[in-house]
């Protein structure tokens, strides 16, 4: 489902450029569940806003679901973003002051789904998630837990067959993370393809393969 072939990037800052990815090749299949790790600053999250098309790529080769990406312009890039793909982030990112139910419908308001069909897949996510009884209180009435499964129902509603996440339980309390990756375990068993990063190793033991990068490249590869 993804390949990427000798992929580097560098932010560029001024005249100043550094270098982040040097020389990434990574493949991972559909109904994979794979950890993206390694220190602060290594590059993970470089790494995952390029999988979830959020970001282009320096140089080398990046495919998805057959779709050739280092190629593509921003607005292709965003068409991708939603056909595929569903992002969880370790903060949440919920809109505040609309209830659990309209922060999920904003995806399908993007991908001009109608109204009914918005509220009939807000329901089915929300029971994926476990959280049919709270579809009406705002992000501030919710748990912290609670919030993430919000989010993670919102990542679900256009039905992507990749989820990018994270550090999804860096905000979380042990029992509330363990809850959540629970949830991807479950999510990934039904078929969804997972890539996560994480730099807690109990966390990335969820996942069936750890991916270590050091220096830009990856220096271990674990199943
Ligand atoms: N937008 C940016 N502009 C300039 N430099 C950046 C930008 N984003 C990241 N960097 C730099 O790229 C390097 C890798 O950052 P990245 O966020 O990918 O690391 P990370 O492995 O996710 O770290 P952490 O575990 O702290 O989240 C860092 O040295 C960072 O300072
Ligand atoms: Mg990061």
């Amino acid at each position: 489902m993804i390949n990427l072939q000798g992929i580097h990037k560098s932010y560029h800052m001024g005249d100043v450029t550094v270098p982040v990815l040097n020389g990434i090749d990574l493949t991972i299949n559909a109904g994979e569940f794979v950890a993206i790790m390694g220190p602060s600053g290594s590059g993970k999250t470089t790494l995952l806003n390029l999988i979830g098309c959020l970001d282009s790529i320096d140089s080398g080769e990046y495919s998805l679901a057959g779709e050739q990406i280092n190629t593509l312009d921003d607005k292709s890039m965003a068409r991708i973003r939603s056909q595929h793909i569903g992002f969880v982030f370790q903060l949440f990112n919920l809109i505040p002051r609309i209830s659990a139910r309209r922060n999920i419908e904003l995806p399908m308001i993007y991908a001009n789904i109608n109204k009914a069909d918005r509220f009939t897949r807000t329901s089915s996510v929300l029971e994926r998630v476990g959280l049919s009884d709270r579809a009406t209180h705002m992000p501030t009435q919710l748990s912290g837990g609670q919030q993430q499964r919000v989010a993670i129902a919102r990542a679900l509603v256009n039905n992507p067959e990749l989820l990018v996440v994270d550090e999804p339980t860096g905000s979380l309390d042990s029992k509330n993370g363990e809850e959540i990756m629970q949830l991807f375990e479950k999510l990934n068993a039904e078929g969804v393809t997972i890539v996560m990063v994480t730099h807690e190793l109990d966390i990335a033991a969820y996942a069936q393969r750890q991916v270590h990068l050091l220096d830009g490249k990856i220096d271990q590869d674990k199943s």
